[in-house]
């Protein structure tokens, strides 16, 4: 028999322990009952319906006929009763609703049985695997690493350094006095808020990789060969032949009596291994604040032969000069030996060169590209072609 609200004869203590337990109890049975989400919406809207569910008809024939202290004790059992009620409809709430996940999941999961057996029942474990391409080096990668692999087999050895680099070794131990216009050709990004510091601590991005030079001879002593890649970054606005990052290849050697036939030697066996023995180079007077002398190499253009023409049509990669520029130069300048005077490098005891060049403009003299943007739109049409 359904559940019905009686009245109350008297509020001895008896009594409501009699009435106040039964209604509990039939909120219990009833509410194991509640086994779909449909009974328990029923079961809810029996029991806590504001108009006429029986929580509200306890409230009206028991609770509100109560007066003095018949009503106090009426209402602390009224008030355990609805937070019992509250408390079993939310935890059966929740039991319900994961089985009905749970139920759903079951199905799916028989569905994916099925699906494998006949999976199963057609497969062929004799036929050959999907093999997944598993991506190659990036052409410019793969052009630095080539022309590292070059040094490297004349004994140099590979150093790297960091690409948030200070004023100090970008500029200053490289012979950049603050101010300098020389620090104007270099384009520099900076980063925000360094103001504060003192100058030489002021944190940029570097515009090159020669602050590594400097980074590489406080740590080891003379003699030293290394090749230094890395990328670095200029406030260039990106075309055909700019970008705001790029990727330098530095060399640094240093030891007793380097002569610049050394560098002129080395450089110039560097560049018939990697564009072919038959290119010619040229060194050029030129200017960096830590080079004396400095130069710029070219090689004769391996596209027109060093003739400027493509048959009737001009040669672009080289402008119609017959040369193409490579690299920047030049012997260690001795103020940047005084920088790290104390490892070794006494400027009146040893002599060194330096080189730098661009990495993303020898992968496109190498590979013919005519524009560098191609090398960093990630196109995997047009990348795979250096797989
Ligand atoms: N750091 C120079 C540049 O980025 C290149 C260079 C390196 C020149 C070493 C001379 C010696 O332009």
């Amino acid at each position: 028999m359904a559940y019905t609200v009686p009245k109350l004869k008297d509020y001895s203590a008896e009594t409501l322990d009699k009435a106040f337990t039964s209604a509990r109890d039939a909120f219990s049975e009833e509410n194991t009952q509640a086994s779909d989400p449909a009974r328990l919406k029923a079961h809810r809207d029996r029991w806590l319906a504001r108009k006429n569910g029986i929580l509200t008809q306890i409230r009206e024939l028991w609770l509100n006929q109560a007066t003095g202290e018949a009503r106090a004790e009426v209402g602390k059992r009224f008030n355990g009763l609805k937070g019992h009620i509250e408390g079993l409809l939310e935890s059966h709430t929740l039991h319900l609703a994961f089985r009905e996940l749970e139920k759903g999941l079951g199905k799916r999961a028989g569905k994916l049985g099925e699906d494998k057996r006949a999976e199963a029942a057609s497969l062929d474990i004799t036929l050959p695997g999907i093999s997944r391409p598993i991506g190659v080096e990036h052409p410019v990668i793969k052009a630095s690493n080539e022309m590292v692999g070059v040094f490297r087999n004349l004994g140099f050895s590979v150093q790297e350094g960091p690409e948030i680099e200070t004023d100090y070794y970008n500029f200053e131990a490289l012979n950049f006095p603050p101010n300098h216009p020389a620090r104007d050709t270099q384009d520099t990004l900076f980063i925000a808020n360094q103001r504060s510091k003192p100058l030489r601590e002021q944190l940029l991005l570097r515009t090159h990789t020669s602050p590594v030079q400097i980074r590489t001879m406080e740590k080891v002593k003379p003699p030293i060969r290394i090749v230094i890649p890395g990328k670095v970054y200029r406030n260039d606005p990106p075309d055909a032949s700019h970008s705001p990052m790029f990727h330098q290849i530095e060399g640094l050697a240093v030891d007793t009596n380097i002569t610049f036939g050394d560098l002129k030697g080395t450089l110039d066996h560097a560049m018939k291994a990697f564009f072919g023995s038959n290119v010619k180079t040229s060194f050029r007077p030129s200017f960096f604040p830590f080079t004396e002398p400095s130069a710029e190499l070219l090689v004769s253009c391996f596209i027109c032969g060093g003739s400027g023409k493509r048959g009737s049509e001009p040669c672009r990669p080289c402008k119609q000069t017959g040369w193409i520029e490579i690299l920047g130069c030049g012997m260690v300048d001795p103020n940047v030996f005084e920088f790290v005077k104390d490892n070794g490098y006494d400027p009146s005891k040893v002599s060194g060169f330096a080189f730098g060049m661009g990495a993303d403009r020898i992968a496109l003299l190498k590979y013919g590209v005519d524009d560098l943007q191609l090398f960093f739109q990630n196109d995997v049409r047009f990348l795979r072609q250096f797989a």
